[in-house]
């Protein structure tokens, strides 16, 4: 595995790694991704090989344009409005997977739906438009742990499974986007995420539902599994203080002082901050001989329902 700075060269070499049928992990402006040629079956296989995936667990493809999202899936009116306002960004839309879609059944679990996002890192839009296919790309974790945000916690999970890393520093957001299945009258959210439920909303002027609310034929997101994004340490949420064999993730002004490993997650109590630093907090406090990291709690209105989201999966009985 090597890892290079994302010159014009190493995104040359990203995109024919990826048109052989290779693994490369991608900055994007959310998480790092594992990418593969999405129209490529046996490139798709070994992205789940690699992560230890489940196979019923689909993939989100990644595309270069509106254009190209069209030619995959049947977009419709709401979700060509949500891409329009927030793509290139941290929205995935899962729409109806078109009958002559290119992209390998695996990738999309032989769903009748495939999930499209258009990054907005200018580092994943050059090599998916290097590579001229479409790209699935999950978090370049191993599967269940925490997602990577620096290309570093790539190469600790990954080494050995992946061709190249193409380094872009911090990821900007450092949550996975969010997840919206788009109807004529609602929109599901299956992910929380840096595009908010209250953005979803203005945007469309529709109810943004829960997953399995309220909605016979609601979707599901099949890899949303409980127990996710977990460091080896135990993980104790709304800890108003940490015990002293913890390490003590704090948010804002009001944290008291902990003798052992510490981290603010946000001094000033910002929440864009918090979720940048959140995966690699838990990565950094993740250490032999702590038994648990207490959290302490974070408001869940805005960006704080996708931080809360991914730190209940973190807590979540193994
Ligand atoms: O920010 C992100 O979205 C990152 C970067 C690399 O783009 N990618 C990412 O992929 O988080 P992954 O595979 O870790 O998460 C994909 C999520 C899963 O929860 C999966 O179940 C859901 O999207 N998903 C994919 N296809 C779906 C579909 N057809 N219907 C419902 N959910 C789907
Ligand atoms: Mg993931």
């Amino acid at each position: 595995m090597t890892i290079r700075s994302p010159s014009c060269e190493a995104v040359a070499e990203a995109a024919s790694l990826l048109r052989a049928g290779r693994l490369v992990a991608i900055p994007t402006e959310t998480v790092y991704g594992l990418a593969a040629d999405a129209t490529d079956g046996l490139a798709v296989a070994a992205i789940f090989a690699a992560k230890g995936r489940p196979s019923f667990n689909p993939l989100i493809v990644h595309v270069a344009d509106l254009a190209a999202a069209d030619r995959l899936g049947v977009l419709g009116h709401v979700a060509e409005l949500l891409a329009r306002s927030f793509w290139p960004g941290p929205l995935t839309l899962v729409v109806p997977r078109r009958p002559d879609c290119a992209v390998a059944e695996l990738a999309t679990a032989g769903l009748t739906t495939i999930a499209l996002r258009m990054p907005a890192h200018p580092v994943a839009l050059a090599v998916i438009r290097a590579a001229g296919r479409p790209l699935a790309a999950p978090s370049a974790n191993r599967s269940g742990h925490v997602s990577p945000t620096t290309a570093a916690h790539v190469a600790a999970d990954l080494a050995g499974q992946v061709a190249l890393v193409l380094d872009g520093g911090n990821c900007a957001v450092g949550l996975e986007s969010t997840v919206v299945a788009p109807y004529a009258d609602r929109l599901v959210l299956l992910r929380p995420g840096a595009v908010t439920r209250d953005m979803l909303a203005a945007a469309t002027g529709l109810p943004v539902l829960a997953a399995g609310e309220g909605d016979a034929d609601r979707p599901a997101s099949p890899g949303r599994l409980l127990a996710h994004y977990q460091p080896v340490a135990a993980v104790r949420l709304a800890a108003s203080a940490p015990r002293p064999d913890e390490a003590f993730l704090a948010f804002g002004p009001d944290a008291p002082a902990h003798d052992g490993p510490s981290l603010n997650l946000s001094r000033s109590g910002d929440l864009g901050e918090a979720a940048a630093a959140l995966f690699g907090a838990l990565r950094a406090l993740d250490r032999p001989g702590i038994t648990a990291i207490a959290v302490m709690p974070i408001p869940d209105h805005g960006l704080g329902e996708a931080i809360n989201d991914r730190l209940a999966r973190a807590a979540a009985p193994r």
